[in-house]
């Protein structure tokens, strides 16, 4: 049986610093922290609605969350401001070993998804912006349930509509929360750890492998591959 896997994008695939250039235009050297809160308060609410069971899409908690952060770091944006930011938040970059890491999973025995919390017309946007949607089987979004990571329910959902079983299908995430989400439902998950940097949740949950990027990814998924035929 192909081993499937699912991407996740924003902060795997797709860089959410992506815009710290744009960003040091209009506020200056504040810009790296400001990119980091704005990330963070986006998950902070995806979390609060599903918990909440209060749903809307991915891209509100995004423009919530820019409205948060320039508040909370006392910066004041723009109308024009806000949209340019929104904006270029749809046309991200990619991360820089992502194309030669599909290219080579895609020549080997893989089935390859995009998973997000992001809607599914947003994640093709992106995907196809960063030159990379001809990778990818099909996108498969959260949105479908409208709930979000880490609910269970989604990555069984992912499970269903790429017809994996959880046994031969790995969730591929930069995102602690996202690769412990998958194993507590029964995926395997690989962490990737672009920067030493990054801390795992100590939660006694661990990754079922870490890279530090989807070069390597390649080449361990190969190895295992291979054990297992
Ligand atoms: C994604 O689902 C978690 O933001 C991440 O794309």
């Amino acid at each position: 049986m192909a081993v499937t896997l699912a991407f996740d994008v924003y902060g795997t695939l797709i860089d959410t610093n992506g815009l710290v250039t744009a960003l040091k235009k209009m506020i200056g050297a504040e810009a790296v922290e400001f990119s980091r809160i704005w990330r963070e308060k986006q998950l902070e609410y995806s979390f609060r609605r599903g918990l909440m069971q209060k749903y809307e899409n991915f891209a509100l908690c995004t423009s919530q969350a820019l409205e948060y952060t320039a508040a909370s770091c006392r910066v004041h944006l723009t109308r024009d401001n806000h949209q340019e930011l929104l904006e270029g938040y749809r046309t991200l970059p990619a991360f820089e070993d992502v194309q030669a890491g599909l290219n080579l999973l895609q020549a080997g025995d893989f089935r390859l998804f995009a998973f997000s919390n992001g809607r599914a017309d947003a994640v093709e946007e992106l995907l196809v912006g960063a030159g990379i949607r001809e990778y990818f089987l099909g996108v498969i979004s959260v949105d479908d349930l409208q709930t979000f990571k880490p609910d269970p329910a989604v990555y069984s959902h992912f499970l269903k509509k790429s017809g994996g079983t959880g046994e031969h299908s790995w969730l591929i995430s930069g995102n602690p929360f996202d690769v412990i989400g998958a194993i507590s439902a029964g995926m395997r998950a690989v962490w990737v750890r672009r920067s030493p940097d990054s801390i795992f949740d100590p939660w006694g949950i661990e990754p079922t492998l870490t890279v530090k990027g989807l070069v390597e990814l390649h080449e361990q998924l190969t190895g295992i591959n291979d054990k297992m035929t």
